[in-house]
């Protein structure tokens, strides 16, 4: 087969190296059972590529992951560098990329499985079947608002500025594939900002308000203040299907909306921009849990994650549902039977290692 699927792969540091290794190996099944072809690359980012390079992502690096279909993203940071100067820190990559790339649209799925509702820090009833999907803005608001920094005052004290700002027009196309994927689902959208006090968030809601009508007159929608919106999750998460929201809310909320399935361990992600002339569309997989450096080195990191952002791949990049819904299932049953890793340990149950979690994996694929 001809290999006519590039993906680039960028592990990064702590778990991230971990949790890639058992995704290469669903990549292996892919291939192996001629499901699909990649020509596979690999780039160092974050503290990985501080260490060896200087930066947290290099010129090359930058150009690998344009030139590709899609970039899989494992985690970047830690302690080792939390000294370097603030804009080169690990993180900067992350953030330089998802800019770069322009994925603006960042599709965080909080799905429980049924057999983890035990793991949930809510009562079961509270979270089986629960099934949300946060679409937060990525190439916006406060991460990247002008002014920001840290200026010194002429006392000698200083003041740290950074700035909430969003335009129309990146309300209108985040706000546009939270109402397509709404279509796909139970077509509910709620639209989550903090109208009250923020003239971001009031202009937010004036398009979202505007673009429903206009556009999506078919789709629910309704509005919620972000505080109340993180209230509501922990109270009765099952009333959301969609959340769309800025930067910085999507950040918090997808973080408490993931804690709902039982470990951030579980929860993928796609970053999404706009398809090109071409019908090219950059995107770009990551795990929701980051580099996890308490647990780093130590083979307990839950590959699932990343396995699962390797499916949303094949699914948004590739077209490959099947085979999308195929790793899912198998995820699904590794859940079900095999022992788990320390994240979602569960009584009687056997303690694996993130490779024995990926051998179960594979043992699940194999068996199609
Ligand atoms: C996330 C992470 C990142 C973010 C960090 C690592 C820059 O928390 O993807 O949620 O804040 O966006
Ligand atoms: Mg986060």
């Amino acid at each position: 087969m001809v290999a006519n699927k590039s993906v680039l792969l960028m592990p990064g540091d702590g778990i991230g190296p971990e949790v890639m290794a058992q995704a290469k190996r669903v990549l292996g099944w892919l291939q192996e059972s001629k499901r699909a072809s990649f020509a596979i690359t690999e780039e160092l980012v974050g503290g990985a590529s501080i260490d060896a390079h200087g930066v947290p992502l290099t010129d090359a690096a930058l150009a690998a992951a344009k030139g590709v279909d899609a970039v899989l993203f494992g985690s970047v940071g830690g302690p080792k560098w939390d000294k370097v100067p603030f804009d080169i820190r690990p993180e900067a990559g992350l953030l330089k990329l998802r800019a770069e790339l322009q994925v603006f649209a960042n599709l965080r799925p909080a799905k429980v499985f049924d057999a983890l509702v035990e793991a949930s820090s809510l009562k079961p009833d509270l979270v089986r079947g629960l099934d949300i999907m946060i679409v937060r803005e990525a190439t916006g608001g406060v991460y990247f608002g002008e002014p920001r920094g840290i200026e010194t005052l002429p006392d000698g004290t200083q003041r740290g500025i950074n700035t909430e700002v969003y335009t129309t027009g990146e309300i209108q196309r985040v706000g546009r594939v939270a109402f397509e994927l709404a279509r796909k689902r139970q077509n509910r959208v709620c639209s989550v900002e903090k109208a009250n006090v923020m003239e971001s968030g009031l202009l937010w809601r004036q398009v979202m308000t505007k673009l429903q009508q206009d556009e999506f007159p078919d789709v629910a929608l309704s509005h919620m203040y972000a505080d109340n919106c993180a209230m509501q999750l922990a109270k009765n998460p099952k009333q959301f299907d969609v959340i769309v929201t800025g930067n910085l809310f999507g950040d918090l909320l997808s973080d408490l909306a993931a804690m709902l399935t039982g470990s951030l361990g579980l929860l993928p992600s796609a970053t999404l921009g706009a398809k090109d002339a071409t019908g090219r569309l950059p995107g770009f997989y990551e795990p929701i849990h980051g580099s996890a450096p308490d647990i780093a080195g130590q083979a307990k990191a839950n590959p699932l994650a990343q396995v699962l952002s390797l499916a949303m791949m094949l699914r948004y990049s590739f077209d490959m549902d099947e085979d999308a819904a195929a790793i899912e299932a198998a995820v699904e049953r590794v859940l079900a039977k095999a022992g788990r890793t320390p994240d979602i340990a569960a009584p009687g149950r056997a303690v694996l290692s993130t490779t024995e979690m990926g051998d179960a994996l594979l043992a699940e694929l194999q068996a199609i």
